[in-house]
């Protein structure tokens, strides 16, 4: 479907073959064309579709769109200092790009070190770590109290960047848990009581039901935050930023914590 696509769009074949072929379209500034023309193997998702951009063509795409470039370390020169600020300012520099960056990878495992991964919404990262919210009886609660380590994982395609934190987790303060929890719209906070996170459900309608159960609850008043639920916070010892390069020569630096020092350095893609 992509090599027809590509066909009727450009009529040039030489396209299908991505990364520089792609400079023989025509349409080479019309954004969804060049979409179209270089990446076939990654037409299927709707959004990759939309959103997807050869990484050696962001440059190009961002310089003609009137776009920031995207901001990467020299070759030569290897980034030093915090980086909860490189983060930080990655972030900022993705949102500049309309994306979002609050989804991310939680992967936590057992203490036989039986892997499982889900996504969460990053809801903070400062120099204490990355907060998310979730329920404390959950399979990835109850995998953190048996085993404290995890990791978090984003990838932003857009801007071919990849985040991998890794580090102790922590519960986050109650009082910190209630701020976040009232900030929440009134459906979630209610949402988050129906929920037995994790267990089996006989059927739909029991969840529905409990819904309405709390909903009469807490009818005119403000809804408190259940105390199974609440935050934590993973505390890094290890974040790497990746960064797409043509031919796979991917740049890769990790932050590594030795006490309360960073170090740098770079790995091979
Ligand atoms: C985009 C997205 C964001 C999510 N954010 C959260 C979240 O912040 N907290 C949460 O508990 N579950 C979130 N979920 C649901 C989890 O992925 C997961 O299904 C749930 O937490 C149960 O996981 P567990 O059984 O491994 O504990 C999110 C799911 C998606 C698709």
């Amino acid at each position: 479907m992509a090599r027809a696509d590509c066909r009727r769009a450009c009529g040039k074949p030489r396209c299908h073959d991505g990364g520089g072929a792609v400079a023989a379209c025509p349409e080479l500034l019309n954004r969804d064309l060049l979409l179209r023309c270089s990446s076939p193997g990654l037409l299927e998702s709707p959004a990759a579709r939309s959103a997807w951009i050869p990484p050696d063509l962001r440059q190009l795409v961002a310089a003609v769109q009137g776009a920031p470039a995207q901001e990467i370390p020299d070759n030569d020169r290897m980034p030093s200092g915090d980086p909860i600020e490189a983060f930080l300012e990655a972030v900022g520099r993705a949102r500049a790009q309309q994306i979002d960056t609050a989804p991310a990878v939680l992967a936590t495992a057992t203490p036989q070190g039986r892997p499982s991964a889900r996504l969460v919404l990053l809801r903070g990262a400062d120099a204490r770590g990355f907060a998310f919210f979730t329920n404390y009886t959950s399979r990835k609660a109850r995998e953190l109290a048996d085993n404290p380590y995890a990791s978090l994982c984003m990838h932003w395609p857009t801007l071919e960047e990849q985040i991998r934190v890794e580090g102790r987790v922590e519960r986050l303060p109650d009082a910190e848990s209630d701020e976040y929890f009232s900030s929440r719209p009134r459906g979630s906070q209610l949402g988050a009581w129906a929920s037995d996170q994790s267990q089996v459900l006989p059927s739909r309608g029991t969840l529905e039901t409990r819904y309405q159960e709390i909903e009469r609850r807490f009818a005119d008043v403000p809804v408190t935050r259940p105390p199974f639920w609440g935050g934590f916070r993973l505390v890094p010892d290890r974040i790497e930023f990746w960064y797409g390069r043509a031919d796979r020569l991917h740049e890769r630096l990790l932050y590594r914590r030795e006490g309360t020092a960073w170090h740098t350095e770079r790995l091979y893609p």
